[in-house]
């Protein structure tokens, strides 16, 4: 398995390009569905996630074309002209939990939908239970068979009001990406209000989808014949966006994050700014600045959006490690959100966890060490960690990594950091080797 070897200890400056959002792409990939027309996505990233859902989407009749090399530029199509196979299997679903958003298109597509429960992950168990209301409230016979959710409609989704009782990103995505072929209008209460939904709605809109209340947590859908295809861009990832700002906070360096927008992160920036980070709006995007003392401590509980997002929860606690004073954050989202703190731990941070708050004393500096990604943010918060320590950590299991940010070295290293991957089956010894990358000085 791939490791990510750093030796920090420089202040990162320089430009960063935001790539197209994961959690954007996922859903947008599975409105192609929907239509017998080719939806053609642009900005979209190359991330691992991507590309399996590609695959799945491939396994259910849709023809997928990737183009495009450098970051912003890449696009692909995916027409799903038909025949459609309705059935996403275990072996498919289970590398990518988010292929769980096939079952509202193919539902609405088809009226039929077998598709493997996506089972729980490292940070949770997360229940689909809410996904499975909101189709049955359309009319869907759900029922359970082996691990496997099939559901079906005898003449068609129908629209009803169905509120949400606990605020769910893809959950909306899925009951959304159904409504709008259902026959009649449907009312969706206490919808999830992320960009990515937002996006997500306007895509189906270019499409020909009857979509009102977009950004609200109220949708109203009425319901058409047919979607046609369209070119759409997907939207600048936020919490890339926001994992890099603090990339420059914590080496008390200066980024300019192109392709993206400040607004997107409201919470966080506020957060970074109490911290003593500033920012200053650009023509492409924004200039994030790490102040030249110590960063401050920072209270922060994670919330849906615009709440402080549970996916920059890891990365700002990196931060907080080498913070003055103490600093306390809770996660509310996920039941199991917390590995990264043993991992810190292993660097020297101060951290202790009650509940669901990590108490996090900041400390002078952090160690080099040989790390665990665990899940996708974790992995990259102990990045942030080891670009502020002089030492040299190795990051392993760096496919984590690899599911939700681009390029990731080649970003930072672009702003100074000395950053390597080292692929699989390379040797490399800590204790006696020169690091070579030391003897490049
Ligand atoms: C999306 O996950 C994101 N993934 C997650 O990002 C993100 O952490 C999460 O939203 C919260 O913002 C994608 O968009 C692909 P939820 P999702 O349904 O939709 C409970 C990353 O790192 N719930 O909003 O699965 C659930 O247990 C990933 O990119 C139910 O009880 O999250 C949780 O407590 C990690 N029943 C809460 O709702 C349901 O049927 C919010 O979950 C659905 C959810």
């Amino acid at each position: 398995m791939d490791k990510i070897k750093i030796i920090g200890g420089q202040s990162l400056s320089g430009k960063i390009r935001i790539s197209g959002a994961k959690n954007a792409a996922l859903p947008l990939m599975c409105t192609s569905l929907l239509t017998k027309e080719p939806l053609v996505l642009k900005n979209l990233p190359q991330l691992a996630d991507v590309f399996t859902l590609g695959s799945v989407l491939s396994h259910l009749g849709v023809k997928t074309t990737y183009e495009g090399q450098a970051i912003g530029e890449h696009q692909a199509t995916f027409h799903a002209q038909g025949p459609i196979l309705p059935e996403a299997p275990y072996d498919l679903v289970r590398k990518m939990r988010a292929s769980f958003l096939v079952l509202g298109p193919l539902l609405a597509r088809t009226g039929y939908a077998k598709v493997s429960l996506p089972g729980g992950c490292a940070i949770g168990s997360r229940p689909v239970d809410i996904h499975l209301k909101g189709l049955e409230a359309l009319g869907a016979k759900i029922t359970l068979e082996d691990g496997y959710v099939i559901a079906q409609t005898q003449n068609g989704l129908v629209g009803a009001e169905f509120s949400f009782p606990v605020v769910t990103v893809t959950g909306t995505e899925n009951i959304l990406m159904a409504a709008v072929l259902a026959q009649g209008t449907t009312r969706l209460l206490n919808c999830a209000v992320e960009p990515e939904i937002t996006d997500l709605a306007h895509c189906l809109q270019a499409m020909g989808a009857k979509i009102e209340g977009v950004g609200t947590p109220i949708l109203t859908i009425t319901g058409v014949s047919s979607l046609h295809g369209t070119t759409y861009s997907v939207l600048p990832d936020r919490i890339e966006t926001g994992t890099y700002a603090m990339a420059a906070g914590i080496t008390g360096g200066e980024v300019e994050l192109i392709g993206t927008d400040l607004a997107l992160i409201p919470t966080t920036s506020q957060a970074l700014e109490a911290m003593g980070m500033t920012f200053k709006k650009t023509a492409q995007g924004f200039i994030a600045t790490g102040p030249s003392h110590k960063l401050k401590a920072v209270e922060v509980t994670t919330d849906p959006y615009p709440g402080f997002a549970t996916d920059l929860q890891a990365q700002i606690m990196a931060l907080a490690c080498v913070a003055e004073g103490t600093s306390l954050i809770t996660e509310t989202i996920w039941e199991n959100r917390f590995m990264h703190v043993p991992e810190l731990a292993r660097m020297g941070a101060d951290i202790t966890i009650k509940g669901n708050t990590a108490i996090i004393k900041g400390v002078n500096s952090l160690k080099g060490a040989p790390v665990m990604a665990t899940d996708l943010r974790a992995s990259v918060s102990l990045v942030l960690a080891a670009l502020t320590s002089s030492e040299e950590t190795i990051v392993n299991r760096v496919y984590h990594l690899d599911r939700g940010y681009e390029e990731l070295e080649n970003k930072l290293g672009a702003c100074g950091a000395i950053i390597e991957r080292v692929r699989e089956g390379s040797t490399y010894d800590i204790s006696t080797t020169t690091h070579p990358l030391k003897a490049a000085g």
